[in-house]
């Protein structure tokens, strides 16, 4: 079977679905092809932080509802270390914008309801997908999406593809060997992380630093907190039991208040996910346009990533815009080098966070030392702590 659209797009992560529906705004018509159930995309545990923006331009399209009703607007957060807890005041260091607490699982389900609302095409339990016919960015053949459903052949015949199919894709290795610049860091250690029915323990998130490792409180509502602990990066989760996991959550997190508890709780799921850094460039090759985690990953102790996707997606979505309303081409020409601007910046800050706040395995007593000097270098600054709050809270979108 044949279909013919516009864009069509791969992936029904927070870029594809985020993408389709501000095309569907802009009178443009989109197919979002998926190689997983709406179920399982949407139970995948992962990012839990909005910039302000992303959570505003939510709000302003018309699927901010429930953001609104649950989201958790939070105006500073906590570092803890050398038996210091610090708070960073958004409302004093960066005029009162703030992060949305607000789980990836509830931005997906809300966007597949609104395509759902709007009739739109996602086509999930897509298997085999490919893409071809995109090398050339002018006229010629048209861009195809092909897989299969249900055993069946399909395609799809498209003016623009739009690569929003994650980290481990199809879209960035079918594009020519030679033609894409890969700049990458691995870290030598992974985040545990864990979702439990356990209310968090502190009203905004801490990052904390300690002679153990790195370990993250965070939530997703006022009964479910989610933490993270630096592990091993291929670090086995069964050599993590439940009583370990709070044991080492307990030392890592400590705080000098004896009043401060940290609350256990049943854990409902466990997990372990690599870290690393990542750019493939350009982010453009002919009709094919790479969004989100398809062309860069970021290490999560910036809380970034979802955020780095959406704004991919809208620089996209006015160049598309900008094409179909009167056929120039700038914008679609320009959008590698304009997504990658606020790419690498979020890149910087999430390598900085990361090395600021995790113990490497090759560090000396002297980098602890000098990891410590930062610390309170960052929360003792004005104008450090400035620069933290307005990459944490999100550069403003150009
Ligand atoms: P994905 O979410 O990976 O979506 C890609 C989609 O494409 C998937 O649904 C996949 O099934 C589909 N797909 C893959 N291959 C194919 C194929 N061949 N054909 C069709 N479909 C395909 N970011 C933040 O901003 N804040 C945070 O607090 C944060 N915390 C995180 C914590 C963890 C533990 C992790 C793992 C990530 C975190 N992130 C965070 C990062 C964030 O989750 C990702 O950056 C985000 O999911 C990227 O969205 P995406 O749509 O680009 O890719
Ligand atoms: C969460 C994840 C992050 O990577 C982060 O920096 C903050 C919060 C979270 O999942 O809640």
């Amino acid at each position: 079977m044949s279909l013919r659209t516009q864009v069509g797009i791969v992936g029904a992560g927070p870029a594809g679905l985020l993408l389709s529906h501000l095309l569907q705004r802009q009178g443009i018509e989109s197919v979002v092809v998926e190689r997983h159930t709406r179920q399982y995309v949407e139970d995948r545990v992962r990012a839990g932080v909005l910039e302000q923006w992303t959570a505003d331009l939510m709000i302003e399209t018309g699927i901010g509802g429930r953001l609104k009703r649950e989201g958790m607007y939070h105006h500073g957060v906590m570092f803890r270390f050398a038996g210091r807890t610090h708070r960073f005041d958004f409302d004093q260091l960066v005029g009162g914008r703030c992060i949305i607490v607000y789980p990836q699982n509830k931005v997906v389900a809300d966007l597949f309801d609104a395509r759902a609302a709007a009739g739109g095409q996602v086509i999930t339990e897509a298997e085999d997908v490919s893409v071809d016919d995109f090398a050339n960015a002018g006229d010629g053949a048209t861009a195809k999406i092909r897989f299969r459903k249900g055993g069946e052949a399909q395609e799809i015949e498209c003016d623009f593809i739009a690569g929003c199919d994650g980290f481990h894709g199809v879209c960035r290795p079918s594009i020519p060997a030679g033609a894409l610049t890969v700049y990458d860091r691995v870290y030598p250690f992974g985040w545990l992380g864990i979702l439990a029915e356990a209310p968090p323990s502190s009203e905004e998130l801490i990052y904390a630093y300690s002679e153990r490792g790195f370990a993250l409180l965070s939530m997703r509502t006022p009964q479910i907190g989610r933490l993270y602990l630096q592990c091993k990066p291929d670090e086995d989760i069964h050599e993590w039991p439940d009583e370990r996991i709070w044991e080492e959550l307990q030392l890592r997190l400590a705080s000098s208040d004896p009043k401060w508890k940290l609350t256990e709780g049943k854990v409902l799921q466990k997990g372990v996910t690599g870290m690393r850094s990542f750019v493939a460039e350009p982010m453009q090759y002919g009709k094919l346009f790479l969004a989100g985690d398809a062309a860069h990953i970021v290490p999560p102790t910036g809380a970034k990533g979802l955020n780095l996707a959406a704004a991919d997606v809208v620089v996209l979505a006015k160049a598309l815009k900008e094409f179909y309303a009167t056929g120039r081409r700038e914008q679609l020409d320009g959008y590698s080098a304009k997504a990658l601007r606020r790419v690498w910046k979020a890149q910087r800050f999430s390598w900085w966070m990361t090395s600021m706040l995790h113990l490497f395995d090759t560090d000396n007593a002297f980098d602890r030392r000098r990891q410590l000097a930062e610390l309170d270098y960052v929360t003792g600054s004005h104008a450090a702590q400035q620069t933290l709050a307005e990459n944490y809270i999100g550069l403003p979108m150009e």
